[in-house]
């Protein structure tokens, strides 16, 4: 089977192609990535040279060029691409706009010329707004009321997914993930802010009053899910992923102060962000029910094994923050065939 995995360059896309290459001998990956800040190649440095994967640069709103690549015999598009954190899309939702909902619009058309088996739409549980803390958790039937332009340009693009199933019977499935935690993930969002602020013993930034709640899952876990939806996922249907641990920020940034050995008198409470969601929270139930999804480990033995990851990759993280990561995509590029 051949995957076109987009944006695979980025935090939860490089834990999925090192995922499938290790756990599927027969699948093939190809990696379309635009490498915006977000992509980082040093994240897929380990099966750079793999012979069932291959990276392309480029954006998802080339047509000519996603077009030329569904020649290849593509069987499933796995599309992760996006614009993906909240406070970059407050400060300004064009590239939301563009990518997220745009670059899945073309996508999703280049998909139908080709009669791809399967397009996965990698979504998020944001695309359902806000829970209060009485509230049940949001299940596929919840209404979408995205609160954040971020969450908006995803429920968008879900919209123009389920339009494409509809009108033209494109073989769409929809994943709606909560918030992902694991090795590789940018330092904007909060756990690897907070675990590597703290290793460098410098203040972590809590939004409000600390009390917005979030429904955290290991990245390792969305994965498998990702894995059973290729295998067994239903065309039209949509699927909730999520792992179940309800936390308050205040107290995960507690945990991880406390994993390091390091004072809470690095936390500083600043104000909030605006339209900042209150709770999410998922029902799991018909992932579990209809494809036999099961998260693998307990959050807290997912922390931990995070908090570890960064602190024994200190050379990755201070790459990103200082910038350099890029330098490795542009000595990188001077060997690249064209595709
Ligand atoms: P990320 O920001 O780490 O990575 C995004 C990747 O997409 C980057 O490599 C970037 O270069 C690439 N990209 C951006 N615009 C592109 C374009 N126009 N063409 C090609 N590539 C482009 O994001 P992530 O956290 O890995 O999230 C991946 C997907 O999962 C997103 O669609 C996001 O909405 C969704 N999601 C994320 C979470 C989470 O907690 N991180 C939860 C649920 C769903
Ligand atoms: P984030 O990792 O940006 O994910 P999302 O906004 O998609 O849920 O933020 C997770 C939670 O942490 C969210 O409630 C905002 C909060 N937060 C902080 O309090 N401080 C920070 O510096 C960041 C980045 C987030």
């Amino acid at each position: 089977m051949q995957l076109l995995v987009t944006g695979g360059a980025g935090f939860i896309g490089s834990n999925f192609i090192r995922h499938v290459l290790q756990t599927h001998p027969d699948w093939q990956v190809i990696n379309l990535d635009k490498l915006t800040y977000a992509g980082n190649l040093e994240n897929l440095q380990d099966v750079a040279d793999h012979p069932r994967y291959r990276f392309v640069k480029g954006d998802i709103a080339d047509r000519v060029l996603v077009e030329r690549l569904l020649t290849e015999g593509v069987d499933v598009i796995v599309n992760f691409a996006a614009e993906s954190h909240v406070d970059r899309s407050i400060a300004d939702a064009a590239p939301f706009v563009e990518t997220n909902v745009n670059g899945t619009r073309l996508l999703l058309d280049a998909a139908r010329h080709h009669r791809i088996a399967k397009f996965i739409q990698v979504s998020t549980d944001e695309v359902y707004g806000s829970l209060g803390p009485a509230d049940p958790p949001f299940t596929e039937s919840s209404p979408l009321a995205p609160n954040s332009p971020y969450a908006a340009s995803k429920a968008a693009a879900d919209l123009l997914c389920r339009a494409y199933r509809v009108t033209y019977g494109l073989p769409v499935v929809i994943t709606r993930c909560s918030n992902n935690f694991g090795p590789y993930q940018f330092p904007e969002k909060l756990i690897p802010l907070t675990v590597t602020n703290a290793l460098e013993h410098k203040p972590i930034p809590v939004y409000g009053d600390g009390m917005n709640i979030r429904d955290w899952i290991y990245v390792e876990d969305h994965c498998r899910a990702l894995e059973l939806v290729i295998a067994k996922g239903r065309a039209g249907e949509i699927y909730n992923i999520g792992g179940g641990r309800e936390i308050a920020n205040l107290e995960l940034v507690r945990a991880i102060l406390d994993l390091l050995g390091k004072p809470e008198s690095l936390i500083e409470f600043v104000p909030d962000r605006p339209g900042h969601d209150r709770r999410y929270a998922m029902d799991v139930s018909k992932i579990r029910r209809d494809l036999g999804w099961e998260k693998s480990l307990s959050f807290e033995e997912a922390l931990g094994q995070t908090v570890d990851w960064y602190v024994r990759h200190h050379c990755w993280w201070q790459r990103v923050k200082s910038g350099e990561y890029k330098e490795y995509y542009e000595r990188w590029y001077d060997r690249l065939k064209p595709v």
